[in-house]
């Protein structure tokens, strides 16, 4: 009998810390590679103001402050853990929802090719923006470890300083606030997946709103990034489709995964030797085309220099796509030579070039493609080409003049088509699916009210059945 109970005692001790159940422990199986849902922000905060006039005024202050930063001295270091980037990053638009800590509980993450070490808000906070989720609190997380000072991972984590055996990182600003936090190692459960000891920043002072989003999820090139941490199980492969932000379909992410690699077009990433850390994704490109020829933009426009500035990044957080003004010039003209027939109207915000139309199905239109070095070209559909003023009949040219000689590749022009991110071999791809929602078959599991019913249920027979073996034994 005693024996028994105790049996029964350990399992379920066993049993509930590892919850939920039936998560796949393996780390591993990201080799397998799951799907996960990949949100546009306004699918989940309703409160997010989507209208294309507030989304052109966020993206230009970040593509002016990562033109900035991508030029002058390539100081990035507050890139690493860029909390304090309220301007550049409440325009970030796609966001994954993922267990934080052991038992999990969902957070919502928005999403950065532009950002490395991962972050979220932390309890106890000394200030906290409003989130959508409850803010994780280590105290409840059997996962939680501080990294230690000493240790290789803190001296990798640039912005760190020690004190008090804490490795820690603090912002301060023009303004004089504050952004404080200390590095931490935790489980992160992505569908069912468990991926232990990564290494994130767990703010107890956050300044911004994010959108009401817990933190960001960094997947830029760093090694310290998401993607970064995670090079050794899944090669650093990782793979998205963006969905429309009106659209009720969502995206994916994938990381990891061999399966990805096969029937993409293929264009080289460009390591840029200047940028230190590296986060962002320089891709090789060498032209635009519109209808069947190729506009005349010398190829040393998009190529990075010397010092490290100028080139072309990809970038998720960024809207518009953006060309040095000689390139939008030239461009913009083609695609308008071959629009005549189509009435104009005035520009919304950076976009100059909008039309009067009733819709875009059906109608013949321009095709625009992108020419990446090595020969790939990329035909972009309509709705990658021109964005919707709000539901109105204004439709304009998603492109704007950049302000140097950095050019983005932002999400309206990705939107819909699988990109992947090799950066073993250097490179990006393009295709060959388009977006079609995952299965969610992990919601059965991590449903919100599903989700805590398990963990209490499991906690509490463990709980009894140690209390009945103290009563009966000890
Ligand atoms: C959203 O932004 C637009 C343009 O900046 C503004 O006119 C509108 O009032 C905003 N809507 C809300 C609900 O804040
Ligand atoms: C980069 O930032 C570090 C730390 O803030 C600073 O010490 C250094 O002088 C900066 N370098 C440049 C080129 O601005
Ligand atoms: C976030 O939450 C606050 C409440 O604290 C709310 O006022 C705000 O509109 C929310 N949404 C966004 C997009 O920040
Ligand atoms: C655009 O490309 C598609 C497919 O290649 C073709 O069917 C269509 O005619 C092209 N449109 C124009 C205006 O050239
Ligand atoms: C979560 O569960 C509730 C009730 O069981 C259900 O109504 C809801 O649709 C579920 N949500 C998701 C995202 O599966
Ligand atoms: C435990 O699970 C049962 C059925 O599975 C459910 O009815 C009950 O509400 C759960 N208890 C708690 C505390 O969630």
């Amino acid at each position: 009998m005693t024996e028994i109970l105790l049996a029964l005692v350990i399992v379920a001790g066993l049993i509930s810390s590892t919850q939920p159940l039936g998560l796949n422990n393996t780390p591993d199986s990201l080799i397998q590679s799951e799907k996960f849902e990949l949100f546009h922000v306004s699918q989940i905060e309703h409160t997010y103001n989507k209208s294309l006039h507030a989304r052109l005024v966020r993206d230009k202050r970040r593509v002016d402050s990562l033109t900035q930063i991508l030029t002058n001295g390539q100081n990035m270091t507050s890139l690493n853990i860029n909390v304090e980037l309220d301007l550049m990053l409440n325009t970030l638009e796609y966001a994954v929802r993922l267990g934080v800590g052991s038992p999990p509980i969902d957070q919502y993450m928005l999403i950065d090719t532009g950002s490395n070490v991962p972050w979220i808000q932390c309890q106890p906070c000394a200030k906290c923006y409003h989130q959508v989720s409850p803010i994780y609190d280590p105290k409840y997380s059997n996962t939680y470890r501080e990294v230690p000072c000493e240790s290789t991972k803190c001296l990798l984590l640039d912005d760190h300083t020690c004190i008090e055996h804490q490795c820690r990182y603090t912002l301060s600003y023009g303004d004089k606030s504050l952004v404080k936090g200390v590095f931490a190692l935790e489980t992160f459960t992505l569908g069912n997946t468990k991926i232990p000891n990564i290494v994130f920043g767990c703010g107890h002072e956050n300044r911004g709103t994010f959108i009401n989003f817990t933190g960001i999820l960094g997947l830029g090139r760093g090694d310290m990034s998401f993607i970064g941490q995670l090079v050794e199980k899944t090669t650093g492969i990782f793979s998205f489709c963006l969905a429309d932000p009106g659209a009720a379909t969502r995206g994916w992410l994938q990381i990891g995964g061999e399966a990805i690699l096969s029937g993409a077009a293929w264009a080289p990433m460009i390591h840029n030797p200047e940028a230190n850390p590296s986060v962002f994704y320089y891709i090789g490109f060498s032209g635009i085309s519109v209808g069947h020829n190729k506009v005349p933009i010398p190829e040393q426009v998009f190529q990075l220099n010397r010092k490290g500035e100028g080139g072309v990044i990809v970038d998720t957080g960024t809207v518009v796509t953006t060309f040095p003004r000689v390139a939008y010039n030239a461009f913009r003209d083609a695609f308008l030579a071959q629009m005549e027939h189509f009435p104009r109207t005035h520009g919304v915000a950076q976009l100059d070039t909008c039309f009067k139309l009733t819709s875009i199905e059906g109608l013949s239109l321009p095709n625009v493609s992108f020419h990446f070095t090595g020969g790939v070209t990329l035909a972009l559909t309509i709705r990658n080409i021109l964005v919707q003023l709000d539901r109105s009949t204004v439709f304009c040219l998603a492109f704007a003049p950049a302000p140097g000689d950095l050019s983005i590749i932002g999400n309206i022009a990705l939107q819909r088509i699988q990109v992947t991110i090799d950066s073993r071999s250097g490179r990006i791809g393009f295709g060959p699916k388009t977006c079609a929602s995952p299965q969610p078959s992990w919601n059965r599991i991590r449903n919100e009210s599903g989700r805590s019913k398990n963990n209490i249920n499991v906690s509490l027979l463990g709980a009894v059945l140690i209390s009945l073996y103290y009563l009966l034994f000890v």
